[in-house]
């Protein structure tokens, strides 16, 4: 079975690529390499042998998405490549909606010209509305609240639009907060420039390469104060795929939109506390005034994925920290190093 993976070098990408291969699923890659590196490639292959083939390509170019697709007949299509960052969707509105929703758009049409009949795309948390604070099931509002969730929103109803059309199966994951790394440290998450996100953030004070985390928030309606979110290992949501595809290629035109978390939370204090304790190092943090946009409680309901995709997290929060601190620690600079 041969794998197209769009955004195969990126962070979530990689990893999946890893568990594409160690289930020896033939891997292609497309990536612009627009957030990523090709050190990428070389990684995958001493962590596990094997080389997915690789096309520096941008999915807003259909003509070059459709000779790759002529050339190398998919089975299926993991659909990774997009932009991401929430501050930069806000500035960059247009941006997001080229890359994520026109790119969506071009992947749809390869698959539809070449007669492709599977396809999992990467959705998120982000297409949620602001919620109770209890864990959030699949068919709860979706009101995204800045233009990067609002172009996910988009990508998943033009996946469900087309494939319902064009009778293609295809799994739509929401991924939670996804973090850690694989236990090699050969690949994890690349953040260029100053990292928005919490983990990263927290490595990069550990490693010294940044001064203080700033803690946004600390009067949430949670158990101590900080915002609480659903961390996942990002060797679970690798897996999660795994679990996907087989369903996909298992039963013909099959469906379903599921959340991908833990179901567990966690407060900015817990991961900073796990972190210190599993590390040894001591986290130069101060409390800040609330992130715009920012909620108390981010939690997924995991029901369904256990259900129909037979998938549950493994790692727990210190296996994260870990994992984390480990990819950090070896690539204080990340691909660079
Ligand atoms: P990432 O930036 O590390 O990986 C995305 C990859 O796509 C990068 O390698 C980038 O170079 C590539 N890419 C972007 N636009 C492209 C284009 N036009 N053509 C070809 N390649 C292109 O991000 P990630 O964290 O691995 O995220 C992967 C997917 O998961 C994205 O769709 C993202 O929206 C989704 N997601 C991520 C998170 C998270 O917290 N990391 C959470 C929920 C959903
Ligand atoms: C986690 C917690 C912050 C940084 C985002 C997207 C979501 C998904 C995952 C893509 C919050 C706090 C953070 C810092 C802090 N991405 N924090 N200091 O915002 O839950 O989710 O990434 O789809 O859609 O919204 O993740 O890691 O940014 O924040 O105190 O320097 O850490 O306030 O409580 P978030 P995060």
């Amino acid at each position: 079975m041969k794998v197209l993976v769009t955004g195969g070098t990126g962070y979530i990408g990689s990893h999946t690529c890893v568990e594409l291969l160690n289930n020896n699923f033939d891997v292609a890659i497309i990536d612009n390499l627009s957030n990523s590196s090709i050190e990428v490639i070389s990684r995958i292959y001493k962590i596990t042998g094997k080389k997915p083939i690789f096309y520096n390509t941008d999915i807003c170019n259909l003509n070059e998405l459709n000779c790759i697709f002529d050339k190398e007949k998919f089975d299926a299509v993991i659909h990774f490549a997009a932009l991401k960052s929430i501050s930069e969707s806000v500035s960059e509105p247009l941006k997001y909606y080229t890359n994520n929703v026109f790119g969506t758009v071009n992947v749809c049409e390869a698959i539809k010209r070449n007669g492709v009949k599977n396809i999992v795309l990467s959705s998120s948390a982000a297409v949620y509305g602001i919620n109770s604070g209890k864990a959030i099931k699949e068919n709860a509002a979706l009101l995204p609240h800045n233009p990067y969730g609002r172009t996910k929103l988009i990508q998943e109803q033009i996946i469900t639009d087309f494939a319902n059309t064009n009778k293609i199966g295809y799994v739509i994951l929401r991924y939670f907060n996804p973090i850690g790394a694989h236990k090699s440290g050969l690949i994890g998450e690349n953040p260029l420039g100053e990292p928005s996100n919490l983990m990263p953030y927290i490595s990069q004070v550990a490693s010294g390469r940044l001064k203080k985390l700033n803690v946004f928030g600390n009067d949430y309606n949670t158990h101590d104060g900080t915002g609480v979110r659903d961390y996942i290992h990002v060797m679970d949501l690798a897996l999660g795929h795994i679990n996907a595809l087989k369903k996909l290629l298992d039963i013909p035109e099959y469906k379903l939109i599921c959340n991908i978390g833990s179901g567990h939370g966690y407060s900015v204090l817990d991961m900073i506390k796990s972190f210190e304790s599993v590390t040894g190092i001591k986290i130069n943090f101060g409390y800040a005034k609330r992130r715009a946009g920012d909620i108390d409680i981010c939690l997924a309901d995991t029901e369904l994925a256990q259900k129909e995709l037979g998938w549950k997290t493994s790692y727990n929060i210190n296996d994260m920290c870990a994992d984390e601190w480990n990819w950090q620690k070896l690539n204080p600079k990340g691909f660079l190093s």
